[in-house]
């Protein structure tokens, strides 16, 4: 099972923004969106056994995550605004419980951060990408590893100190400092060569 988390430092945890303005209304949920099909979705289809956390830390209902899983998913398109569609839905749900509960097929919310990633991931290994680190062609990569990767902004002081506190590995995808989703996507070929 491959496993993403994505911290949106600004992204709304509410159901409070424009389709037509994703990006001005939603503390840039659409760079966690295209996060979602860049690790979920391959052409004509979805990966197996890939899952997604997008922790929102925006506005007056954060934290709240919510998780997408392609053993479940169903109705997952490749356009943002479809997936921005989906994810409206499911946070317009009252769910208060921090632990996940599946709203629509592929998609769960939780009311919690990173608690409820650490509920579910328990003591699996954290592999952090960061711009200076080991480069990941010569690193080892734990097995069943969870990847970490920062938002347009990258990490706030309370997410790195989630990642210091669990001991994450840290690896680079090269020189050049790329958006996340792209991120996202340079890592899937990685593991995909490694069949991992
Ligand atoms: C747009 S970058 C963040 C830039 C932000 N200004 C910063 O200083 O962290 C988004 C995230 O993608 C990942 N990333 C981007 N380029 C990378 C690279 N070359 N190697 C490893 N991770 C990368 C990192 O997790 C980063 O936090």
């Amino acid at each position: 099972m491959r496993r993403f988390v994505i911290v949106g430092r600004h992204a709304l945890a509410s159901p409070d923004f424009l389709l037509d303005d994703l990006p001005g209304t939603s503390g840039r949920l659409d760079v966690l969106l295209r996060s979602v099909r860049a690790a979920l979705l391959v052409s004509h289809g979805i990966r197996a056994g890939a899952r997604v956390y997008l922790v929102l830390l925006g506005g007056p209902r954060a934290p709240r995550t919510l998780r997408f899983d392609s053993a479940t998913a169903k109705f997952f398109r490749p356009d943002e605004r479809s997936l921005a569609t989906l994810a409206r839905k499911v946070l317009a749900h009252d769910s208060a419980s921090e632990r996940f509960v599946e709203i629509k097929p592929g998609v769960a919310l939780a009311a919690a951060g990173l608690a409820a990633v650490d509920e579910e991931i328990g003591a699996a290994p954290l592999v952090v990408l960061r711009e200076d680190a080991t480069d990941v062609r010569t690193a080892e990569l734990p097995n069943g590893a969870v990847f970490v990767v920062g938002d347009h902004l990258g990490f706030d002081a309370a997410t790195e100190a989630w990642i210091a506190g669990r001991d994450a590995l840290a690896v680079s995808l090269g020189p050049v400092s790329l958006h996340t989703d792209d991120a996202i996507a340079v890592l899937s070929n990685e593991l995909d060569r490694r069949a991992l």
